[in-house]
């Protein structure tokens, strides 16, 4: 495994690749009527601007409910790029972090796209840099290079693939299937399960999400001790132990899919808590509970929230339409030779419906059609 060591929390970092400084910039709390004000003002400046809301499931309730309300989406990663990508508007908001953004201008180059909050980053973009990855690639031109959506404009530039958790497993399979063999960055937890799943040949980066790495095996075994009966839903970013624990490993989308369909009336979710909000909305009779994790030692003061999905806020998206703020450029150049490895995803995604299924992990407790 490669090495990249970044560390997170330190304090002279710059901008937001600091957690204390994401922590900072996260928006002040709203009275009732201030957030309706605001969520008012959103609302119709995305009408007048004939812009729309494109969200991620982490980022807050506020700024779910006007994406759904205005026409936009709530979605992971993969559908917001979908989604992005095939809307008539000219103008998106992406509410979610840096490399959302980036996905959805290199998809669609003549749009304007706009984020409430441009240092709204991600660990596993952090550690991955460019010059890094390409050293990574030069070494062993031998591979396929598949890259996890999480990564910078010039670390796609440089994939044969981008994947996202919800294709990731059978889009490695495809591969293994022809014969080759894959370098993958950065997040080695997910590397690795797709690794043992599929038996691939495999080189991995070393990087993590410092939210997911927080999720804790031992206290996840206690938790399911006091809950016998709910479903174990698990990011694949999460640490193997956590993993193994898993009734159902997938997506934010995968995940939120196994708490609808399931007949388990709980569940423990391991992922970012924010995707509580859309959960509790689509399956509202459902028992949501937190997985643990490692509590205020850990990075981002675990509270299984992401520091930089948080610093979205309704300010910041009447900052985007009012005032022209947050606009994303990626560099035509390097757009350019990014977009060849997302809409080989995209391909295999239209081609392949069934790759976006749940995965299912040993005794399958009241999994509906999933
Ligand atoms: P999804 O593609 O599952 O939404 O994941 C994105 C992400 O950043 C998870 O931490
Ligand atoms: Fe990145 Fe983790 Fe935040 Fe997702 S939750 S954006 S992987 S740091």
């Amino acid at each position: 495994m490669t090495e990249a060591v970044y560390d997170y929390t330190r304090q002279d970092a710059t901008g937001a690749t600091c957690t204390a400084h994401a922590w900072a910039k996260v928006p002040p709390p709203l009275t009732r009527p201030q957030r309706e004000e605001l969520k008012a003002k959103a609302a119709a400046l995305l009408k007048a601007k004939n812009a729309v809301l494109v969200a991620h499931y982490y980022v807050e309730d506020d700024l779910q409910d006007l994406a759904l309300e205005t026409g936009g989406c709530v979605a992971d990663s993969l559908e917001m790029a979908r989604f992005g990508r095939d809307h008539a508007s000219q103008t998106l908001i992406v509410a979610g972090v840096r490399f959302m953004g980036e996905s959805a201008k290199i998809l669609s180059p003549d749009k304007r796209v706009l984020m409430p909050d441009l240092d709204a980053t991600c660990s596993l973009d952090l550690g991955c840099s460019p010059d890094d990855f390409a050293a990574f690639c030069d070494a062993h031109p031998d591979r396929q290079v598949v890259v996890y959506a999480n990564t910078s404009a010039a670390v796609k530039a440089r994939a044969d693939w981008m994947v996202t958790s919800s294709c990731a497993l059978a889009i490695v399979q495809h591969l293994k299937d022809q014969g080759q063999k894959v370098l993958w960055a950065p997040d080695k937890h997910l590397g690795r399960y797709i690794q043992e799943n599929i038996g691939a040949d495999m080189l991995l980066w070393n990087g993590t999400c410092i939210v997911h790495d927080e999720f804790r095996a031992t206290e996840l075994e206690l938790l399911k001790a006091e809950y016998p009966n709910a479903m174990v839903l698990v990011h694949p970013e999460s640490p193997k132990a956590v993993v193994n624990l898993a009734d159902v490993v997938g997506s934010t989308s995968q995940m939120l899919k196994a708490v609808v369909d399931g007949a388990a009336k709980e569940y423990i979710v391991a992922t970012d808590n924010q995707i509580m909000h859309r959960m509790r909305q689509l399956a509202p009779g459902k028992t949501l509970i937190e997985a643990p994790t490692a509590g205020n030692s850990a990075t981002c003061k675990s509270c299984a929230h992401c520091p930089w999905m948080a610093m979205n806020g309704l300010q910041g998206v009447i900052d985007c339409l009012g005032r022209g703020q947050g606009e994303i450029f990626v560099d035509p150049a390097v757009a350019r030779d990014a977009v060849r490895c997302i809409d080989r995803m995209l391909d295999f995604v239209a081609k392949n419906p069934s790759a976006l299924a749940p995965r299912v992990q040993g005794m399958v407790r009241g999994i509906g059609a999933a």
